[in-house]
This record gives structure tokens, sequence and C-alpha cells, in this order.
């Protein structure tokens, strides 16, 4: 059984830790995340951007490939599939097919007509028990191969946003950026800050790949407490599959070659979730 992230993100805001979003790009990825993070009894949220669910054939085949594998792998922790970074189209075909999460991304519009579109969503997602996260200012980087800047939110649009919209979580673009990091991330805290203490709600961070472990437990400190994560898993999975292939030029075997990169992935989780403190869940 899928759930909306409310009470796992909820818990996490009251007792300063992170939940991992790992966003998922097929079968072996999403079976990978789902074991992992229930050998060590953890919640997670899988995301699942525009781009991957087009990849992966459409909504409906990703909602209903993680909830066979809920049942077949006997995963019993709590399990969110949210989509990350949803048009105003695509929320409604994710809810509509069964996703227990979404994220509306208006960020690049007007503040008013930001507020407008997530208002809709939230209305539409409520009543089906789905969660709503928003973004505010602009997450920069490079996702689903779109590049984009990064502007900075602020304090007084991210209250506005909340109290006319009822959104469950807030992504309030602070500085990190999607993909890899050129340099050291500069995330603002002081404002993260703020805006934790102004609103009731969990926030969001995007860019969860490659941010020093010093500068992600000064996040959770100032109130984050969902983690994005897609590059890094990318990147390690990469790299062993690569190797691999490098050893052994006569291997034909897609499920050797894609399975190449499990042990990798599954380290990779077990890293991050220890520097997110995911345990304290328990
Ligand atoms: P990374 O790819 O940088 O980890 O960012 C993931 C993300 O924020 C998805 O929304």
């Amino acid at each position: 059984m899928l759930e909306n992230f409310n009470d796992m993100l909820m818990k996490a805001k009251k007792n300063k830790y992170s939940v991992p979003q790992f966003n998922i790009n097929n079968l072996e990825w999403t079976k990978y995340i789902l074991e992992e993070c229930q050998e060590q009894g953890i919640p997670v949220i899988l995301g699942v951007s525009e781009g991957a669910a087009r990849y992966m054939g459409g909504y409906n085949i990703v909602s209903s490939m993680v909830k066979a594998v809920i049942k077949d792998l006997n995963i019993t922790i709590p399990v969110c599939l949210h989509l990350d970074h949803g048009s105003y189209d695509a929320c409604f075909k994710a809810i509509d097919a069964g996703f227990s999460s979404v994220m509306i991304d208006a960020s690049r519009k007007e503040l008013d007509k930001n507020i407008e579109i997530t208002k809709k969503i939230v209305d539409y997602a409520h009543p089906f028990n789905v969660s709503v996260e928003a973004e505010i200012g602009h997450i920069g980087g490079a996702e689903d191969g779109i590049a984009s800047e990064v502007f900075y939110a602020k304090v007084d649009e991210c209250e506005k946003l909340y109290k006319e919209t009822s959104i469950d979580a807030l992504a309030p673009a602070l500085g990190s950026v999607h993909g890899p990091y050129k340099g050291e991330p500069k995330l603002d805290f002081t404002t993260m800050k703020k805006i934790n203490d102004t609103l009731p709600i969990p926030l969001v961070l995007h860019g969860g790949s490659g941010i020093p472990e010093a500068q992600i437990k000064e996040a959770i400190s100032c109130g984050i407490s969902k983690i994005n994560v897609n590059t890094d898993l990318q990147i390690v999975w990469a790299k062993a599959v690569r190797e691999f292939l490098n050893d052994k030029d006569s291997v034909y075997d897609p499920r050797k070659i894609i399975g190449s990169g499990e042990s990798a992935i599954k380290d990779k989780i077990k890293e991050l979730i220890s520097i997110f403190g995911t345990e304290k869940a328990k």
C-alpha cells in the first residue's frame, strides 16, 4: 500500500531528520531502493519525473509496477509514490493513476499565478488523500536534460503561497541545483531557517546529490525534512556498470549488465540515509 508523505515528513520535521526521495527510472531502480530501505527499516519517497514516467511508458505503468513490487517483495515500510516537478496536466494524470503524492512546479510563473495553479492541484489532490509539494523561487541546474537558472525564495512569498493554497510541503529554492555542482553549493541557511520558523509544514531540499555532509546536516537543522536525490544514484550505478563491462567484454545478458550496478546503488542509499539521520524514523 502506498501512503502520502504527510505522516512521514511531519515526524521527520519534529525529530530533525530527513526522509529521502530517491528518483526511479525503471523496475530495477524501484526494486533496489525498496529492498534497501526495507532492510534499513526506514520510510521512503519514490520520485518520478515526467521524463521518467514517459520513459517507463506512463503513469499507470509506474503506479502498477510500484504497487506490484511492494506486494511481491513483501515491502512493509511506508512508501510514498510522488510525481517530481509535475506540470499542471501531469499532476492530474499522476493522481488519476494512483500516485499518493505530487509536486506541482509552477515556480517559473509569477507568484499569483503559481498560487492559482498550485491551489487547483491541492483542491483536486486532497479529497484523494494525495499530498502536494510546491516550489517557490527556482531550483537551477539540469534535470531530464532541461537546464535552468537559480532564483532564491523569499520568506513572505513562501508564507503567502502556503496560506493561500494549503500545500503539505514546500521546496523553497535557496541555492541548490539539480545535477552535479560546479564548486561548493551556496545554500541560504538564514532564509531556510526563517521559512521553517514561519511555516508549520515540512521543507524540501532539491538537488541533494553532491552537497557536502556538513551542509546537509545544517539544512536538516534549519527544517529540511525531505531531501531529493537522483544524480548520485545514477553516477554510482553508471560507474559500476562501466567497470563491469570493461572487465567482461563478452557479457550480453541485460540482467547481468543492469544488475552489476545494484550494490553500488544500495551502498549509496545506506551512506545517504545515515547522513540524513533517517534511522530516527524507526
Ligand atoms: P539531484 O539529481 O541533483 O540529486 O536532484 C534531484 C532532485 O532534486 C529531484 O527533484
